[in-house]
């Protein structure tokens, strides 16, 4: 990967972010790098990509959506009618163009990391765990405890916080990217096979799994 001067991008970000998203990014960040090096990801890549994950947060709504227009940037009916999704896939288009960053892992990270996709790379994991967890967070339910399963298992932590996710939005009645329907059930589906094969293998008859936002046995 090209070196990208990180301390410059801090300086950057700095400018184009508002106070709060600018040090929930840098809390990003940091939680990412820690996350690489419980799973041996690449420390820099995390860093950057957790630096990047939001770079287009503060750009007005109207603007999003002209942006959008202008760049050729697929949207669906959902990012239309908020715009604020669309942040993720702006910021991917920004992260090549505006700061140079040619990895595509890094751009995955950064266009997953609000909805998620099935089957994501270890790299899309950490920035959208890291997201969730950053020391900067304090509303979300079950905080604790996932904070403390994102170093233990790294797929148990993003299988809890799409569940929440998807409680949350339905309990507002907020819009839900159907791509974020599909993660949770790729990784609800993962988590039951995988209960399934240690069931077989130990023999303990016990039952391994329970429903969404339940616990492994
Ligand atoms: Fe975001
Ligand atoms: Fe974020």
């Amino acid at each position: 990967m090209k070196q990208i001067n990180t301390k410059e991008l801090e300086q950057e970000l700095k400018k184009q972010l508002d106070h709060k998203r600018f040090y929930h990014t840098i809390g990003v960040a940091y939680t990412a790098t820690a996350l690489a090096m419980r799973y041996e990801a690449d420390l820099e890549k995390a860093k950057v990509a957790g630096l990047l994950h939001d770079c287009a947060k503060c750009i007005p709504p109207d603007k999003k959506l002209a942006m959008c227009k202008k760049y050729n940037i697929q949207m669906t009916d959902v990012e239309y009618s908020n715009p604020f999704l669309l942040h993720a896939k702006l910021g991917a288009f920004l992260a090549m163009k505006k700061y140079q960053v040619s990895d595509e892992e890094i751009i995955s990270a950064i266009l997953n990391h609000t909805t998620g996709k099935p089957d994501m790379s270890l790299l899309d994991k950490i920035v959208y765990v890291a997201d969730y967890i950053e020391p900067h967070r304090n509303k979300a339910p079950r905080l604790s405890q996932i904070r403390k399963q994102a170093f233990i298992d790294l797929d148990e932590a993003l299988y809890m916080i799409l569940s929440d996710t998807l409680v949350y939005l339905q309990s507002i009645d907020g819009a839900v990217d159907p791509v974020t329907q599909r993660t949770f059930e790729f990784y609800a589906n993962q988590r039951t096979k995988e209960a399934a094969c240690t069931h077989e293998s130990n023999g303990t008859g016990k039952k391994g799994l329970s429903g969404a936002g339940g616990q492994k046995s």
